[in-house]
């Protein structure tokens, strides 16, 4: 019996996105359709969630999934695919159980409020993976990182910096690096003992600093910051918790947040040096996630993709995981935004790109400067949640498409050809999920000239579930011998 025949007799194309990957798999690619550029080697991680569901019984919201890592090893003339989940306390107990044991960001405990009371969800270790000390560590805002092989991607256990994390160990899916000095910048947003944001330095022997605490008490939440030479630069839209529904757990956490249009969205700017934070307040506005930041004279410049959509129905499709199989789904409207704070307070902003697009990507050497470059998924006019990869010239104004057809396109990471390339000069890596196939693919751009189409594609065997972030490392991973058949996997 396989979960489909179960639960989706009318499977909406778009649907596909978010079926879950049940198997663990470590194989070389044989379809390869172009030609690899053999200057490209490395290993591309990729995470997401890979399952809604604990055992049999199904979750509906995105946020809920488990991780599963994606590893993709270039060594110039070959692929190799490998994918494992992220072993948190949530994915082990689902291996033996159908209850669901642990709160998710929408999923709550059955048993009603006194079953979710004061309880803080599970970690699923699902929105980010990168690089440390040697290490990977899968990234999940409200609690601590899981430490994964490179090579094999077991976990190796959770990871608090030697204790340095707050209470909770929030560490967020969306540090930052310095180019120039190397160091990691992050925060973590810990509702206890008393709301605030922790933000941290990590420097480049792997030691956690802990920099400015910034209390919180109306409870905002935010999943991603930018890095200036100056700056720490939050973005706090007015997407409040309501405490009471929170706490008494009435409500699941996403449930409980509810944008107030009428507030305003405060830029946050903590000083890199331990200065006061400063915050400045602009009319109400809506993000996920933040392109870069830099300083501009006196001023700070900060691009991000702005919501369009209605919260309430964002809120929604994210709860539509396993439910509404025969309707299509709709990505988000959004724009590309870039906003200057000035040394006085006020706030300009402009539109960059007005099709709706999310994941913004850029050429990361660029952390903290000025760049010119914007890679994006982007919503093209077939099926599918991002269906084409986009890139904006912010010099010229020239936005250049790349449609995949129908299809499930994540976030496109650039690689420069060389250490010292020019912005622009190097690949664009993403994987895709061609819906009608039902099958995900590695596409490699030249990213100076996406309108061609990918230079190679590598067609993996099935299909990778929508995921969100992810890193790349010129290490090439060690192959390690074929993962036995997943029999730890829950029978469907
Ligand atoms: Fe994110």
């Amino acid at each position: 019996m396989t979960i489909d025949e179960v639960t989706r007799p009318a499977l909406h194309l778009d649907r596909r996105a978010y079926q879950p990957l049940l198997e663990e798999f470590d194989y070389r690619v044989d379809e390869i359709e172009g030609q690899l550029p053999k200057d490209l080697t490395g290993t591309l991680y990729r995470i997401g969630p890979g399952k809604h569901q604990v055992g049999r019984t199904l979750l509906h919201n995105v946020f809920d999934g488990d991780g599963m890592v994606s590893q993709f090893t270039l060594d110039g003339s070959s692929v190799r695919f490998r994918n494992r989940y992220v072993r948190t306390k949530h994915f082990n107990h689902g291996l033996t159980s159908n209850r669901i044991k642990y709160r998710g960001v929408g999923t709550q405990i059955p048993g009603g409020p006194l079953a979710n009371f004061l309880r803080l969800p599970g970690n699923v270790a699902n929105t980010n993976v990168i690089q440390h000390d040697g290490e990977l560590l899968a990234l999940w805002e409200m609690g601590k990182p899981h430490r994964l092989h490179p090579d094999t991607l077991d976990t190796l256990g959770e990871y608090d910096f030697d204790g340095r994390l707050g209470y909770l160990g929030a560490f967020s899916a969306h540090p930052k690096w310095d180019p120039d000095t190397g160091e990691m910048y992050n925060f973590g947003l810990d509702l206890l003992p008393s709301p605030r944001i922790r933000t941290y330095k990590v420097d480049t022997l792997g030691k956690l600093h802990p920099l400015a605490s910034v209390p919180m008490l109306d409870l905002v939440w935010t999943h991603d910051f930018a890095l200036t030479k100056r700056y720490m630069v939050f973005v706090l839209d007015p997407l409040v918790a309501n405490i009471p529904k929170l706490a008494l757990g009435t409500h699941s956490i996403i449930d409980s947040l509810d944008f107030k249009s009428g507030k305003a969205t405060r830029f946050l700017l903590v000083p890199r040096d331990g200065g006061t934070p400063r915050i400045v307040e602009h009319a109400a506005l809506l993000h996920f996630h933040v392109t870069n930041a830099y300083d501009d004279g006196d001023d700070v410049v900060i691009d991000l993709v702005r919501f369009d959509s209605r919260w309430r129905d964002i809120r929604a499709s994210a709860g539509e995981i396993n439910m509404n199989d025969a309707d299509p789904f709709t990505a988000p409207a959004s724009t590309l935004m870039r906003y200057r704070i000035g040394a006085a307070g006020r706030v300009t902003e402009q539109p960059l790109v007005t099709q709706s697009v999310e994941f913004p990507q850029y050429d990361w050497r660029l952390s903290t400067r000025e760049h010119r470059y914007t890679y994006l998924a982007g919503q093209a006019d077939t099926d599918g949640p991002h269906n084409a990869i986009v890139k904006v010239d912010h010099h010229t104004d020239a936005i250049t498409t790349c449609r995949l057809g129908a299809s499930a396109v994540g976030e496109p990471l650039f690689i420069p050809r060389t250490p010292d390339a020019a912005e622009d000069d190097g690949w664009l890596l993403a994987v895709n999920h061609q819906l009608e196939e039902h099958r995900s693919q590695l596409i490699i751009f030249d990213a100076r000239d996406i309108e061609r189409g990918p230079m190679a594609t590598a067609w993996l065997s099935h299909h990778i579930p929508w995921g969100f972030h992810g890193t790349f490392t010129h290490r090439v991973a060690v192959a390690g011998s074929p993962i036995p058949l997943p029999d730890e996997l829950p029978a469907l």
